[in-house]
Parts: structure tokens; sequence; C-alpha cells
């Protein structure tokens, strides 16, 4: 077959791949292949549009190395991410609805008992978070794993902060007790920028949009037998609740980081200064295969 035009080299590219073995693998081909044809049949881009594209992707990779992924802040800022985490957390009724995992997440989190401050010695309004993991049937998940992280008070995460002398912090895997509860001491995270010195920024500026995210804690939270969340904690009344660059807040994601005045606090502390104070109620739905 030859002589394509610019229609009928759809049907002659969806023939070439229709020989794939794997079913799945042709279905993807198929499908990628008829979208981004009709994508640049609608876009019509000039020689040099696709020039820039091509340079664009290009290097938006070369950015990619083990501490920053531009590819996943493309996705991100594109909504492909949370379409993507949409897809796979259709979860059963009274579950904790997910949100996206972000490039901040380090698998080595200090491992911390109840109650211990994260983030000591960091400048910052004390928060203490509390909170439970139980199952969608109600039963607490004693032992669940929970792993936490978020930014400081200007909107900086600790590996953001590399060769500032500074180790992990504002981050920990704690351990829900008997009864599936959990509550840990650290600083209130603010508002920030996704890394928007590349590609991505770029695009955004291109697109007339800022690159912030609201002020929230992230969560990653397993337990034997259940799906594994990954979520996050919003602040109630933050100014990027309805425009966060990545797409990911949902009300019922959103709390109150409550204002407490100097004194005795939740777990029992004497808190001479004032200080904020989060709870959530985490509830994980069944493991698909359970
Ligand atoms: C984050 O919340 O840490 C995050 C998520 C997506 C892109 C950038 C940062
Ligand atoms: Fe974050």
């Amino acid at each position: 077959m030859r002589n394509f035009d610019e229609h009928s080299i759809t049907q002659a590219v969806l023939e070439r791949v229709a020989g794939a073995k794997d079913e799945r693998t042709r279905f993807i081909s198929e499908a990628l292949v008829r979208h981004l044809h009709d994508f640049v049949r609608e876009v019509e881009p000039t020689q040099a549009e696709w020039g820039q594209a091509i340079e664009f992707l290009t290097r938006i990779g070369q950015l990619c190395d083990d501490k920053r992924q531009e590819f996943i802040l493309l996705s991100d800022t594109l909504g492909v991410s949370m379409l993507v985490d949409a897809i796979n957390h259709r979860l059963p009724g009274g579950a904790t609805e997910t949100t996206v995992l972000g490039p901040f997440f380090v698998q080595a989190a200090p491992e911390m008992s109840l109650g211990s401050d994260i983030s000591p010695g960091l400048p910052g309004e004390p928060l203490i978070v509390t909170g439970s993991v139980r199952g969608t049937d109600g039963k607490p998940l004693a032992g669940a794993t929970v792993d936490v992280w978020h930014s400081d008070g200007d909107g900086y995460y600790d590996v953001q902060k590399v060769g500032e002398d500074e180790g992990l912090a504002m981050r920990a895997r704690l351990r829900a007790d008997s009864e599936g509860r959990f509550h840990f001491w650290t600083i209130l995270p603010a508002a920030y920028p996704i890394p928007d010195d590349g590609p991505v920024g770029e695009m955004l500026r291109a697109q007339g949009r800022h690159p912030y995210r609201p002020a929230h804690v992230h969560f990653m939270i397993a337990a034997p037998g259940c799906e594994t969340l990954v979520t996050h904690v919003f602040v109630a009344g933050d100014t990027y609740l309805d425009s966060d660059v990545v797409f990911g807040v949902k009300d019922s994601l959103i709390r109150e980081f409550e204002r407490c005045s100097a004194g005795v606090a939740p777990d029992g502390r004497q808190m001479a200064e004032p200080y904020a104070h989060l709870h959530y109620d985490f509830a994980l739905a069944p493991a698909k295969s359970a």
C-alpha cells in the first residue's frame, strides 16, 4: 500500500499495528493512532509547530532523573494523572477519596512512634494531626501503616532543600494503634508552586495558568486486605482550592485546620503557644482481589 493522503493514512497505520500479538497492546496502539491522527487533523500544525512540539517533549525527557520527573508533572498539569486515578479508584461508598501521589513521596521515610514530632526544630506554627484508619465496614485497622509528608510554612518539601544541610523532615511512617488511631506533631504546611522552572512551567505560563497547589498534608495508608489509600487532606479556606494546578482537590478531603489557644492539646501535651489541630478519619476500601 502506498500513496496515502491525510485521511487514508490512518487506516493504513491501523492495519499495520493490528498484527500485535498481545491484545491489550493492539487495543492501546489502535486507540493511540486514531486519537493522535484526529488530533493532528484538528490542529493542522505547521511544520514549525510540529518541530516545537518535538523539542518540548525532548526537553521534558532531558529534565527527568531520579530527583525530577517532568513527564509526571506534565501528566499532572494536563489532568491526566487525576483521570487515571479516577478510573482506577471507582471506590465503594464510604471509602476515603484518592488523589495524586505527587513527586515528593519518599519510600524510606523515617519510622516514628505515635505522638512524635516529625518536624523537630523546624520553624512554623505547631500542628497536631489526629486520625483513625478503618475499613469501609467501620472496623478499626489496627497497625495500619500511615505514611505522611507535607511542605513547610514556605511551601517547600525537605527533598527540595537538599544541599541546605537538612535531612528528611515533615515526613514519617507511623503505625496506627490497636484501635486504628494515630497522632503526631508537625508544623502547618503552606500552598506552594509546583516546580515551574522547566518546560511544564513554560506551558503553564503560555496557557495563562498559575503553578500553585493549595496547602495540604499527604497520606499513604496501607493495611492487609485493603486497597492502599493515596490521598491528601487540604486546608479549608485555602486560596487555591478551586484552581489546584493538578486538579487534585475533592470536597471530602478538605478539613478545618482548627486554630487552638495555648493550653492542653488533644494528646494531653501542655502547649505554651497557639497551635493548629487537624483530625481526619480515613476509610480504606477492601482489596480488589479480596
Ligand atoms: C504534590 O502535592 O506534592 C504535587 C503533586 C503533583 C505535582 C507536584 C506536586
Ligand atoms: Fe504536595
